[in-house]
C-alpha cells in the first residue's frame, strides 16, 4: 500500500465506522456484526499506527461510540466512561497477560495478581451516582465525557434501589456502573405481542432495551420490565483492595450483580472459564457476548491506567457468532395480515447455540437474491445479537450440478391470487385483502387484540371456526352474531353442551363489552397501515372524530403530531376505499365509539383553547413532556412541525434552526420559556 492509498482507505474506514457506531448507537439498528464491525476497527488502527500523519480529528479509534440524544439533559461523567479493548482469540489474550507482566517490570512491581472473569452482559451501559444513599442520577455512556440524563426511565427498573440503608461503610459519594438489559424472556414476549397487533418485531434485546431506556415517558420504559446487572463501583477512598471485594460489597448493598464472576489465578484460568461458559452461557436469561477479564487488584490496576479509550487492566475476549452449516429444504412464503409476504427458509434442523434451529427468516425476494441462495443448497446459518437466525452465506463447494437458480412466488399461496411488489418496497404483497384467508382472520385477530378491541374470549382458534363458518369476513361482522348463528358449537354429549353454551355466552358478551373501548383503541383495531397504537391515540386526540379524520387533508394529518407523510398518505388511502367506509360505517352502528372522550381530569384552564404550539430545544424549568402537558391542561394543542396556520413556537436553547427560520418566514410568534408563562398570566 502506497501512501495515498493508506490516506484513502484512513479516510474511507473512518468514515464507514464512524456511520455503524450511529447506527448502532442512535438508531439502534446496526447492521453489520459485531464482528464484522471489529474487523474494520483494527484495520483501522493498524493503518494509523503505520500511518499516524494520516489519522482524522473524528477518528473512530480515539473515542467510544456516543449515543448521546439531544432530547436528553446532558451531564458530565465524574469519571470518564471508557470502552474495553477487545479481542476474538486466545493468542491475543495470551498477549494481554504478557503486556501486564511487562507493565509490571517497567514499573518494578513484584506483587502476585490475579483475574476476575465476568460475563459480557450484551445490553446498555449506565452510570448510577448516589449521594447519602439515594440514587441522584442515572446516566448513559454517551461519548464517554457526557452522557444522556434517564434517571426518570431508570427509576422504573426494579432491581436498581432508589435508596440504600445508610450504615457505616457506605460512602458519602459513590458511582456504579453496570448494564441495563432486556431478559430474553421479556424480549420475546414484546416480540409475540407486536407480531399479532401486526408490528414489525424488534430485531434483538440489546436494541430494544437501548430503544426503551430513550423513551420519553418513563411509564412507557416501566412496561418494558428491563433489568440490570452492576460491576463497577467507583469513588473515593472505597474501603477494599480487589475487583471480587467491590462486587461483593455492592451486593451487600442490595445491589444487583450476576453470580456467574469468577476469580482465577492466572490465564490458563481464565481461559477454562471462556471454555466453559461458550456453551452454558446459552441457559442465562439474557444475551451475553463474550467474557470480561479484568486484573482483580486494585493497586495494579491504579499503576496500569488507561489509554484515551479503554482501560489497561482489562479486555474482553468475544465469542465469535456461532454458525453451523445445514441444508435448505425448502422456503415457504407466510402471509401477515397487511398481505405482505414473507419468505421463511425451511433446514434441516440442527443444533446452534442451545437450541434446534428448524427455519430462519429470509425477509425478502432481495434478501434471497444476495444470498444467491438456492434449493438443496449447504448454508452457514448463524445466531449473532438476534435470537431468530440468519443465513449468512451458501456454502457454493457444496452446491449440486444439476440445482436451478431459485424463482421466488408469483402467486398467493393462500388463495393464489398474483402478487405485487409497490415501487420502492421490498415487500411482495398478496392484493386479495378481502379474500384471502390468512388476511381475513389476521385482520379479525388483530381487531380483538388485548390493545385494541380486547374481545378475549375470541381465541385464533374460535376465529378460525367463525371464518370456516362463513359467519364473519370483517370485523364488523362480529357484532351482527346472534346465539342461533353459533349452533355450530354445540357438540353432541350433554355435559360438553354446557360448557359450549357457557362459550358461546363469553363470546357473545366479550363482543358487547368491546363497545365500551375508547376510540383511540377502535382506531388502532381497524388496522390501517402504519397506524399503531401510538399513532392512533395521536391521531384521536388530534381530531377527535372519526368524521374529522375521515375528511382530513395530506396536509391537515401531517399536522397532528408523530404524523408524516407515509402515514398521513396511508390513511388517505384508507378512507377513500368504499368498502372501509362503509365497513366503518357498520362499526359505528353497532355503537363502537368514534368519538374522543375528553379527559378532563387533568385540566388547569381555557387559555390556551384553539391555540397550537410546536416545542423545540431544552428548557430551564420543565422538560418538554412537561411542557406540552402544560399546553394541554391548558387547552392547547402540540403539533410536531412548523406550518403557517401555527400560533407558537416555543424556542429553547438548542432550538431547530429549520423550525426558527420556518417561524420566522410565516411571521409566526416565537416565544422562550418565560414569554409561555407570561401567555398563561
Ligand atoms: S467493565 C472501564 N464489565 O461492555 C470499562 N463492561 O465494550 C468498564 N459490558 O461499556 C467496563 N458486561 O457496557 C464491564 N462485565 C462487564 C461488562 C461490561 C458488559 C459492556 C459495558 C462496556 C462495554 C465495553
Amino acid at each position: 500500500m502506497n501512501n495515498a492509498e493508506a490516506k484513502a482507505r484512513i479516510a474511507t474506514l473512518t468514515e464507514t465506522i464512524n456511520h455503524h457506531n450511529t447506527l448502532y448507537y442512535i438508531h439502534n439498528t446496526p447492521q453489520i456484526s459485531d464482528y464484522e464491525f471489529d474487523t474494520l476497527l483494527k484495520e483501522l488502527e493498524a493503518l494509523e499506527q503505520q500511518y499516524p500523519e494520516y489519522q482524522l480529528p473524528n477518528s473512530p479509534t480515539q473515542r467510544v461510540g456516543t449515543d448521546r440524544d439531544a432530547d436528553f439533559e446532558q451531564v458530565t461523567h465524574q469519571y470518564p466512561m471508557l470502552s474495553l479493548a477487545n479481542t476474538y482469540s486466545e493468542e491475543e489474550l495470551l498477549d494481554f497477560d504478557k503486556r501486564i507482566k511487562k507493565l509490571m517490570a517497567e514499573n518494578d512491581l513484584n506483587i502476585p495478581y490475579s483475574y476476575v472473569c465476568e460475563l459480557k452482559f450484551d445490553g446498555v451501559s449506565i452510570s448510577l451516582r448516589y449521594e447519602n444513599g439515594i440514587l441522584q442520577k442515572a446516566i448513559t455512556r454517551g461519548d464517554g465525557v457526557q452522557g444522556d440524563d434517564v434517571t426518570a426511565n431508570v427509576k422504573t427498573i426494579r432491581t436498581i434501589p432508589l435508596s440504600i440503608a445508610t450504615n457505616n461503610d457506605l460512602p458519602e459519594k459513590f458511582e456504579v456502573r453496570g448494564e441495563i438489559f432486556m431478559p430474553n424472556s421479556v424480549f420475546e414476549q414484546l416480540n409475540e405481542e407486536r407480531v399479532v397487533a401486526g408490528e414489525e418485531p424488534y430485531a434483538n434485546p440489546r436494541n430494544t432495551a437501548s430503544g426503551s431506556l430513550k423513551q420519553k415517558k418513563s411509564s412507557e420504559v416501566a412496561k418494558r420490565k428491563l433489568d440490570c446487572y452492576l460491576y463497577y463501583l467507583l469513588g473515593e477512598n472505597l474501603p477494599y483492595n480487589t475487583h471480587s471485594e467491590a462486587i461483593k460489597t455492592l451486593e451487600s448493598w442490595q445491589f444487583q450483580i450476576s453470580q456467574t464472576y469468577q476469580v482465577c489465578p492466572d490465564i490458563q484460568a481464565v481461559m477454562e472459564y471462556i471454555k466453559i461458559w461458550e456453551e452454558k452461557r446459552h441457559t442465562l436469561p439474557l444475551e451475553t457476548d463474550g467474557v470480561v477479564i479484568k486484573i482483580n487488584e486494585l493497586a495494579l490496576q491504579e499503576v496500569l491506567g488507561f489509554t484515551s479509550k479503554s482501560p489497561r487492566w482489562a479486555i474482553a475476549y468475544k465469542y465469535k457468532a456461532q454458525s453451523v452449516e445445514t441444508t435448505l429444504q425448502g422456503i415457504t412464503y407466510q402471509v401477515g395480515r397487511t398481505g405482505a409476504i414473507t419468505p421463511v427458509a425451511e433446514l434441516k434442523p440442527v443444533l446452534l447455540a442451545g437450541t434446534t434451529v428448524k427455519r430462519a427468516s429470509l425477509h425478502n425476494a432481495d434478501e434471497i437474491e444476495r444470498l444467491g441462495i438456492r434449493l438443496q443448497d449447504s448454508v452457514w446459518v448463524e445466531k449473532g445479537g438476534e435470537i431468530i437466525p440468519k443465513i449468512t452465506a451458501v456454502n457454493l463447494a457444496k452446491r449440486q450440478p444439476d440445482s436451478q437458480p431459485l424463482q421466488y412466488a408469483t402467486h398467493c399461496p393462500e388463495c393464489n391470487t398474483p402478487l405485487i411488489r409497490k415501487a420502492g418496497e421490498a415487500q411482495h404483497y398478496c392484493p386479495n385483502e378481502r379474500g384471502c384467508p390468512p388476511q381475513i382472520k389476521g385482520k379479525i385477530a388483530h381487531f380483538v387484540h388485548k390493545k385494541a378491541m380486547n374481545i378475549n374470549s375470541l381465541g385464533e382458534e374460535t376465529i378460525k371456526a367463525l371464518f370456516e363458518q362463513g359467519l364473519v369476513r370483517t370485523p364488523a361482522d362480529l357484532y351482527d352474531l346472534k346465539e342461533e348463528s353459533l349452533n355450530f358449537f354445540y357438540k353432541d354429549s350433554q355435559k360438553k353442551k354446557n360448557d359450549d353454551r357457557l362459550k358461546v355466552k363469553n363470546l357473545l358478551q366479550g363482543i358487547e363489552n368491546s363497545k365500551k373501548q375508547p376510540f383511540e383503541k377502535v382506531l388502532f383495531a381497524i388496522g390501517i397501515r402504519f397506524v399503531g397504537e401510538t399513532v392512533a391515540k395521536k391521531l384521536a386526540e388530534h381530531f377527535q372524530t372519526i368524521e374529522k379524520l375521515q375528511q382530513a387533508t395530506l396536509e391537515e394529518l401531517q399536522q397532528a403530531e408523530e404524523i408524516g407523510s407515509k402515514i398521513a398518505e396511508s390513511l388517505i388511502d384508507f378512507f377513500k376505499e368504499p368498502t372501509n367506509q362503509s365497513e366503518i360505517q357498520r362499526l359505528q352502528q353497532a355503537g363502537l365509539s368514534m368519538v374522543a372522550q375528553k379527559d378532563e381530569t387533568n385540566k388547569e384552564s381555557s387559555l390556551l383553547e384553539g391555540k397550537t404550539f410546536v416545542i423545540s430545544g431544552t428548557f430551564e424549568q420543565l422538560s418538554r413532556d412537561e411542557l406540552k402537558t402544560k399546553i394541554e391542561a391548558n387547552g392547547g394543542k402540540v403539533l410536531s412541525s412548523v406550518s403557517a396556520k401555527l400560533h407558537y413556537l416555543i424556542a429553547g436553547s438548542e432550538a431547530g434552526p429549520s423550525k426558527l427560520e420556518k417561524a420566522k418566514k410565516n411571521n409566526i410568534t416565537i416565544l422562550d420559556e418565560k414569554g409561555f408563562f407570561e401567555l398563561l398570566g
